[in-house]
């Protein structure tokens, strides 16, 4: 497959990542949160935010995938070894923090399964959900932070 299809991929799956996340956080959270006692509502987040994770497994299974493909192709080149090998490590350093806060997020708080919240309360379901929405708040600026590396890369 020719790179700039490979870089294409690699770009689509930045953007449904970064977009999905921005969309939770600007649009669906803030026109749910007035009426978040209501079981309807709780209900359309929870399953938002369940089919957002598979659009989030998808994304970075799909950014590491291409990424690797597009770093193997500059492998030889001694552009490694230059500064734009120190960036690229550095996107790569953030990219494994916003992967382990995925984990974190996905497999340790888990703040939508049915399972969690029938065997919670309705406080401590009310704080899983919190500490879910800052873990997903801290992911949005990580990957943030990780697009203006990887736009600072290509004008290296
Ligand atoms: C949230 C995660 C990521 C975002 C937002 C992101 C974003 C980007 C963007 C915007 C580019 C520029 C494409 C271009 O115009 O040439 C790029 C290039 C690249 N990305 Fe990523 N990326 C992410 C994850 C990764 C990962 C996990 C890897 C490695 C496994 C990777 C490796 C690369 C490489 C090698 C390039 C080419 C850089 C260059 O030629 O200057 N990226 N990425």
């Amino acid at each position: 497959m020719p790179l700039y299809l490979i870089i294409w991929i690699h770009l689509v799956a930045a953007i449904t990542l970064i977009g999905g996340l921005i969309y939770l956080h600007l649009v669906l959270r803030p026109v749910l949160l007035p009426h978040a006692s209501e079981t309807e509502s709780n209900e359309i987040l929870r399953k938002t935010t369940q089919r957002f994770r598979t659009v989030t497994w998808m994304s970075l299974i799909t950014l590491i995938l291409t990424g690797a493909f597009t770093m193997l192709s500059e492998g030889g080149s001694a552009r490694i070894e230059t500064m734009w090998g120190v960036v690229l490590m550095l996107k790569l350093f953030l990219f494994a923090v916003a992967f382990a806060l995925v984990l974190i997020h996905d497999f340790v708080i888990d703040p939508y399964a049915a399972s969690t919240q029938s065997s919670m309360n309705a406080q401590s379901a009310k704080n899983n959900q919190r500490r879910a929405a800052l873990v997903q708040q801290a992911i949005l600026v990580l990957t943030l932070i990780i697009l203006l590396v990887a736009t600072y890369l290509t004008t290296m």
